[in-house]
């Protein structure tokens, strides 16, 4: 119950984030559909004035020719053939993809979830017949896709790498040549092959304990089940699905010294085949002058999720035994698939971040736009619930079948 000072001192001191939307506010644009009285031909939301201003914010950086969604929505033509799916993805809020609530711990940066006028109005178009109206009526456009604002440096992989265990864990030198000490202000982990790529780590290690790791075999970077499997200096960053670049909280940033280089850990599994995989990633750094930040892991892994169990829950609370006050920016909560629920409560109780209805396919890491204090000894709870479809008991562990119950939380003095 008390793992929070113990990680803190020993390992913690690393950082990391994972992954905030870059998103402009998508829920801030009020819907200016919906219909203010009169007659419903001249009233009915238009894609034009009503619902391409929603989409262009809120859908269209991954539903473009060439994004990450299956299909484009940023035509007319495109969102009228798809316009009662639309609705219904907005209404069940199964789209935008954003997992936590709104009624707690926000608002957090880059919130891509809809208003409630916002899902009205898509549903009204729908209804309404998907009218087009009046292209002269369309917003200015913008630039939505996720990036991030600049990118100093850009590491791949020196060659690529195909897994040979269903779940593979393998470390790869990633060196960025620094000459003098940066600080890394937001980074974007570009998966390689996105079928075999489950999760992607970074950490810090001396170079010269990385180099040496790689030497022992001839195959591209060497095993590392459950962390570097080389000591490690701290913690960089985290892809897991669903990940987009990551933007630190202004001010604050993660050093690299000139010793170091990251190991990247990639967890491959295997399960629909064994294919080649050349991961990347892009740095930004800051002036040098930023707060230092520190990605601190909550592990709560004394859980046993009994066979067919529905709705199974565990919780374990991290004290700060630091002796000193801690300022809490951002959280990355993660289970594996079986989970369905998870939250995280600070020491009055307070909500600080909670995924009712949890997806495996969108993880990311949910940046406040103001910290929040953790006093010398108040405790963060982090709490988790699963359903067990299988007939085994289910623990903590790194395979794709076990189950995590665990957290980031990247915090700054
Ligand atoms: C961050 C990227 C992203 C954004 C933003 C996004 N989508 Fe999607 N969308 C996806 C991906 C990936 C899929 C396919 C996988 C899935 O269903 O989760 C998808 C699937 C869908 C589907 C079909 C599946 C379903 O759940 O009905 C619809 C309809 C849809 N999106 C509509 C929208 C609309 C409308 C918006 C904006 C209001 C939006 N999406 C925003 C990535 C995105």
């Amino acid at each position: 119950m008390n793992r929070l000072p113990a990680l803190c001192l020993v390992v913690i001191f690393a950082a990391c984030g994972s992954s905030s939307s870059l998103l402009p506010d998508g829920g801030s644009t009020p819907a200016t559909g919906g219909g203010t009285g009169g007659g419903s031909a001249a009233t009915a939301p238009t894609y034009y004035k009503d619902v391409l201003p929603i989409t262009q914010v809120s859908c269209n950086n991954c539903h473009v020719a060439g994004g990450i969604a299956p299909f484009a929505l940023d035509s007319y033509q495109a969102a009228k053939l798809k316009a009662p799916l639309m609705a219904d993805a907005v209404a069940n809020k199964r789209m935008p993809p954003w997992l936590a609530s709104k009624s707690c711990g926000g608002p957090f940066v880059g919130d891509r979830s809809l208003s409630d006028a916002q899902i009205a109005t898509i549903t009204q178009w729908s209804e309404g017949g998907a009218l087009e109206g009046n292209a002269a009526d369309a917003p200015a456009p913008i630039t939505t896709v996720e990036q991030l604002p600049k990118v100093d440096l850009t590491l791949q992989m020196p060659q690529a790498y195909t897994p040979t265990l269903r779940d593979d864990y393998r470390c790869f030198t990633i060196d960025p040549a620094l000459t003098q000490q940066q600080v890394v202000t937001g980074y974007d982990i570009n998966p390689g092959n996105r079928r075999v790529v489950h999760h992607v780590i970074l950490y810090l290690v001396p170079r010269a304990a990385a180099l040496a790791k790689d030497a022992q075999d001839a195959t591209p970077g060497w095993e590392c089940f459950g962390g570097a499997n080389v000591n490690t200096e701290g913690t960089l960053g985290a892809w897991a699905p669903g990940g987009a670049p990551v933007l630190f909280p202004t001010n604050t940033g993660i050093r690299i010294a000139p010793n170091q280089v990251l190991a990247m850990q990639v967890h491959y599994n295997t399960e629909n085949g064994a294919e080649p995989d050349q991961t990347s990633v892009k740095l930004m750094y800051g002036r040098g002058t930023e707060q230092n930040a520190y990605l601190l892991p909550l592990v709560a892994d004394q859980f046993s999720i009994p066979p067919s169990a529905v709705g199974y829950a565990h919780s374990e609370n991290f004290p700060n035994s630091l002796g000193f006050p801690i300022r809490v920016w951002g959280f990355l909560p993660h289970m594996h698939t079986k989970g369905t629920k998870i939250s995280m409560t600070a020491p009055n109780n307070e909500c600080l971040v909670d995924i009712p209805r949890w997806d495996f396919h969108w993880q990311t890491q949910y940046f406040r736009k103001v910290p929040v204090t953790i006093a010398a000894g108040g405790q963060i709870s982090l709490n988790c619930t699963w359903d067990n479809p299988t007939a085994a008991t289910v623990t903590w562990g790194e395979g794709t079948s076990d189950e995590m119950c665990f957290a980031f939380i990247f915090a700054t003095l």
